[in-house]
């Protein structure tokens, strides 16, 4: 058994956490950004790259202190190298390959969403052929998984990933950032009495724009009309609306891909009403994973777990390798 030490600073999180190749849970370390970023509305990618300056040698120490090791007990180091701010990816890589180098350790260079889907198998084994429904702040995609090596995006959002509808519509009904959480409460408050369309789009693909589009066209159109918005009911409509598009979509794919598990992976993967639709419905097909709250939005252990995957293949990383901003996970 080996010691991975990984490290994750995509987006507005500070993560360091160790694990070992037995995907045995030895310390994970997440600082988040929200309280500076809320006072903008959203990220600022400058603002973020700075925090990251900040913390990243914290929360490294801390991992260490955590998991009682010293770097000499460390065996591989594991970042994320895209997608993401680039600004932000480039201060975890900084600091990983600097570790790498100074302790001539092998640098495995970590695909975010791989992350997402790979934290699952600390919850149970991961069983193929899987579909994951990995849905974030940057992405929504149907992934289909012939074996742990291979990743196919049978399915992905046209316009805006979920989690963004989430929270531009969270912008509009003035809630705090970011908006999915918000929603998700305001929701279980509410009833589905807005009409909201559902777009077509055919096959495993899904749209947002539309959906998030309507709801500030009903908002313009109540305040015109001096008409009362019940913000409770409006979020439980809008919510009822979005998921039923990844829900169905999503059960298409587990049917005519005949698959043995579903695996919900990302950030969106918190929410309450997905988590009872998923477990309702996917279930009657297959096996489901539903991660933990800690493990759906970003840490650096699911970047650690998504390293094993690499070290078995022997893919290492060398100190030129990029930071990409934009990245698909079957690239
Ligand atoms: O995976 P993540 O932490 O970062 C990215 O890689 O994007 O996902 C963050 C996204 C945000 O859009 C946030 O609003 C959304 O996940 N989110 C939620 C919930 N918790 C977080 N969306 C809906 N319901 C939630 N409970
Ligand atoms: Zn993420």
């Amino acid at each position: 058994m080996k010691n991975i030490l990984a490290i994750e600073t995509s987006c507005d999180e500070t993560a360091c956490a160790i694990i070992d190749t037995d995907y045995n849970f030895k310390s994970s370390v997440v600082t988040s950004q929200i309280d500076i970023h809320k006072r903008f509305g959203g990220v600022i990618p400058e603002v973020a790259s700075r925090m990251h300056i900040e913390q990243i040698s914290v929360v490294i120490k801390e991992a260490l202190l955590k998991a009682g090791l010293t770097m000499k007990d460390i065996d591989y180091i594991a970042y994320t190298y895209g997608p993401g701010l680039i600004g932000s990816l480039h201060i975890g890589s900084i600091a990983a390959k600097t570790l790498a180098f100074f302790h001539q350790k092998p640098l495995i260079a970590v695909h975010h969403l791989k992350g997402h889907i790979f934290i699952n198998q600390l919850v149970k084994n991961l069983e193929f052929p899987l579909i994951s429904l990995v849905v974030s702040g940057g992405h929504s995609e149907i992934v289909y998984m012939k074996d742990a090596y291979s990743y196919e995006i049978i399915g992905t959002t046209l316009d805006d990933a979920i989690g963004e509808a989430y929270d531009k519509v969270a912008r509009v009904l003035n809630l705090p950032y970011p908006g999915g959480p918000q929603i998700d409460k305001l929701a279980k408050l509410g009833k589905n009495t807005y009409k909201l369309p559902t777009p077509k789009v055919d096959g495993y693909n899904f749209s947002f724009s539309g959906l998030k589009n309507a709801v500030i066209q009903l908002i313009n159109k109540l305040e015109r009309n001096n008409e009362e918005l019940i913000k409770e009911d409006l979020a439980c409509s809008f919510q009822e609306v979005a998921l039923k598009i990844l829900i169905d979509k999503t059960i298409l794919a587990i049917k005519n891909y005949n698959v043995k598990q579903v695996v919900l992976a990302g950030g969106v993967a918190c929410n309450s009403r997905l988590r009872e639709l998923a477990s309702q419905e996917f279930t009657k097909y297959c096996d489901l994973i539903l991660p933990p709250l800690a493990y759906t939005t970003d840490n650096a252990l699911m970047i650690g777990a998504a390293a094993i995957k690499e070290i078995e293949k022997n893919n290492f990383a060398d100190l030129s390798q990029p930071s990409v901003p934009s990245i698909p996970i079957n690239e």
